[in-house]
């Protein structure tokens, strides 16, 4: 599947999900998202799931990507929306895998520009990021990233994500 400049609601330009609500098992795999721009979005890359859900997203490649002003650059977020969740203590959820981020420059506007926030049950695994340079809209500021059970594999990247882990 190649996909470029797809509008979702809620003002992503494109994210992958949400997956596994209410409990549901969704699968997506095979996603190739390549040579797009992203101006002035909420959330540029961004796979997210339920906590609850079952399934997979994997084998997911997002590569020469230009954003612009974004917030969330690239995000992962596997605790979505928990907050609404009524069952908190559910531990199942929608396993991540094989996602790689090539070829992406842009600017965030916000002073995270990864977020790698995935489950304490399966984790995301084979995250693999290079060649990424994010910088802050506000010059002289700098951009950072963070991970909660990322595992994979930062080569050359601007914030470093020296987060993520085999
Ligand atoms: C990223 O920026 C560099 C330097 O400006 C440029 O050479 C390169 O083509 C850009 N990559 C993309 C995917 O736009
Ligand atoms: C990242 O992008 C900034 C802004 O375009 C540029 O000044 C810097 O040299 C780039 N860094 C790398 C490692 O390409």
């Amino acid at each position: 599947m190649e996909i470029c400049l797809i509008s979702l609601p809620f003002g992503h330009v494109f994210s992958v999900g949400s997956l596994g609500k209410k409990g549901t098992c969704q699968t997506v795999e095979h996603v190739h998202v390549s040579n797009c721009n992203f101006k002035g979005a909420d959330n540029g890359m961004r796979i997210k799931t339920w906590p609850g859900g079952c399934g997979y997203a994997r084998n997911i490649k997002f590569e020469h990507i230009v954003l612009t002003n974004t917030k969330n650059p690239i995000i992962i977020d596997q605790d979505y929306e928990n907050v609404q969740n009524e069952d908190k203590k559910q531990t199942s959820e929608v396993q991540i895998s094989g996602v790689t981020y090539r070829y992406v420059n842009g600017t965030c506007n916000s002073e995270t520009a990864i977020i790698l926030n995935c489950g304490a049950g399966a984790g995301c695994t084979d995250i693999f990021m290079d060649l990424v340079n994010i910088t802050s809209t506000s010059s002289g500021s700098n951009v950072l990233a963070s991970c909660n059970n990322a595992h994979g594999v930062a080569a050359s990247t601007s914030p470093p994500v020296s987060c993520l882990s085999l």
